[in-house]
């Protein structure tokens, strides 16, 4: 039956006019089915094989048809055309308009610092090591001669880990028989890292700072050595030669022990907040390799010595770039971060 056939194809155009997404697509589907060669002209070609008046019937039935569907792909028409225009909108771009600014990070005045040394003692042969910072009490204090009961614990108070043996370390020393283990005899290192102390902040001092430490150990090392190393090393930092000053100090785990102290570079030596008036800075304590430490790295002081250095590497920065407070490094303040 013809009439059944208009149907049909009127639920297949609706059908297909629903799932249409663009305006191209349905104009392919109205050709199909309203086109001069769509399904719609191919069924009423078959009107002329029926009687008279069925022919009107079906013809006024298929007219029927023909005009909803019509009405069915402008209403279409409209919607799709409407969500072009908004798409084009969305996507529209002002090809006039400057680029955002894009902000450049840098690097922290510290870091600075540590890579230029990294450089000067790589040059010297020295490897450089990375180590936890939460460290065992062991490596911490024991293992470089500072017992338990080691009244050198006081000066160093720090955050412990209760119930284990673990504290936020307070020196990069605690590398120094870590390393020794590791690599044996002869070495040449440095520790740069961040270290922590229960501390009562002021212009030069804070609960968490970056030391850098260095450990030679070969064979008839002696104090000599230390100080062309310690020489080199001030060279290389402030491109001049820098005005210091050897102490004794005292700790545990050298032997002798030295407070390698630098002019102050922020009042010239004439006395400031940051050097408490002295006009020298304490920088660098360095020493011997304490015998007992080289037996906790495996190693017979017979055979080996060595010497360390403990490099303040907050304070070389404060140095380096004239800054009077320590606070400011932690400060987050980007009007003093971006100066670098
Ligand atoms: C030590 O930490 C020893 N481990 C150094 C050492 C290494 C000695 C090897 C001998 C051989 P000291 O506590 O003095 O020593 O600290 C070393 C440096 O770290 C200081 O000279 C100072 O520059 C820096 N420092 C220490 N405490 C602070 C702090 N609270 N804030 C900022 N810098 C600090």
């Amino acid at each position: 039956m013809i009439q059944d056939e208009l149907q049909k194809l009127k639920e297949r155009a609706l059908k297909s006019i629903g799932g249409i997404s663009n305006l191209e697509q349905l104009r392919n589907v109205e050709i199909q089915y309203l086109g001069r060669k769509g399904d719609l002209t191919q069924i009423l070609k078959k009107l002329s094989e029926l009687p008279a008046e069925e022919r009107s019937k079906v013809g006024s039935v298929a007219n029927q048809i023909k005009q909803e569907l019509t009405k069915e792909f402008e209403k279409a028409e409209r919607v799709l055309g409407k969500r072009e225009v908004n798409k084009l909108e969305e996507e529209w771009i002002d090809v006039t308009a400057s680029k955002p600014k894009r902000w450049l990070g840098h690097l922290n005045p510290i870091s600075i610092i540590q890579y230029e040394l990294e450089d000067i003692f790589t040059s010297m042969g020295f490897m450089v090591l990375d180590g936890p910072e939460l460290e065992s009490d062991y490596y911490n204090f024991e293992s470089l001669n500072i017992p338990s009961w080691h009244p050198a614990r006081e000066s160093q108070d720090t955050f412990y880990v209760e119930g284990e043996d673990l504290v936020m370390r307070t020196q990069t020393s605690a590398l120094q028989v870590r390393a020794m283990k590791k690599y044996g005899a002869p070495f040449r290192g440095i520790f740069p890292g961040r270290c922590f102390r229960n501390e009562a902040t002021d212009a030069s001092h804070e609960h968490t700072f970056y030391q850098m430490e260095g450990l030679m150990i070969d064979k008839n090392i002696s104090i000599a050595n230390l100080i062309a190393v310690m020489k080199a090393l001030l060279r290389g930092v402030f491109k001049r030669d820098v005005k210091i000053r050897l102490r004794p100090g005292y700790f545990p785990f050298v032997e002798p022990g030295f407070e390698l102290d630098i002019n102050c570079l922020i009042c010239g030596g004439k006395g400031c907040s940051v050097c408490k008036q002295s006009g020298w800075l304490e920088l660098l304590p360095c020493g011997m390799v304490h015998p007992n430490v080289l037996k906790f790295g495996g190693l017979d002081p017979k055979e080996w010595s060595g010497f360390a250095f403990g490099l303040g590497l907050t304070r070389l920065a404060m140095m380096k770039y004239g800054i009077d407070d320590i606070r400011l490094f932690c400060g987050g303040d980007l009007r003093f971060l971006n100066q670098f």
